[in-house]
């Protein structure tokens, strides 16, 4: 079964939930990736007062994917406290494309999934080039 090959990084984004800063909604997201360099990333949310400029666990994974020598992401969870896998919001699928493996395999509620079925046809990195 392919979920098998996630075991790891769910436990890893498990992990990470478990130091979410989520005061506001209540709802502590950990998120974890596998990368090319068979490093494993991961982030959480952290909310804020002013509420709008939280942030997702998205986002301090690719903070921390950078800050660890980056690389191309080839495997992404993301996990809830309830222990459920959750997909990613639509924002957060735009900061994970830019650091997205061809290969990149996601593990949805729905099973695993490939990133152009997550988000297909993406604006990236080559759009900007094409008139640069
Ligand atoms: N959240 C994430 O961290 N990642 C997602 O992809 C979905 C939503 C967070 C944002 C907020 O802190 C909480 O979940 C409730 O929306």
């Amino acid at each position: 079964m392919a979920d098998v090959e996630f075991e790891g990084l769910v436990q890893a984004a498990q992990e990470a939930m478990s130091a979410a800063y989520a005061p506001y909604s209540r709802y502590p997201v950990g998120a974890a990736a596998l990368t090319d360099s068979g490093q494993v990333v991961t982030g959480c949310n952290v909310e804020n007062a002013s509420y709008g400029v939280g942030l997702c666990a998205e986002c301090t994974l690719v903070g921390q994917l950078q800050l660890s020598g980056g690389g191309r992401i080839v495997a992404f969870v993301c996990v809830n406290s309830a222990g459920e896998i959750i997909m990613p919001c639509g924002r957060c699928r735009q900061l994970l494309n830019e650091f997205a493996a061809p290969s990149l395999r996601i593990l949805t509620p729905r099973g695993v999934r490939s990133w152009e079925q997550v988000l297909p046809q993406p604006f990236g990195p080559a759009d900007l080039e094409e008139t640069h």
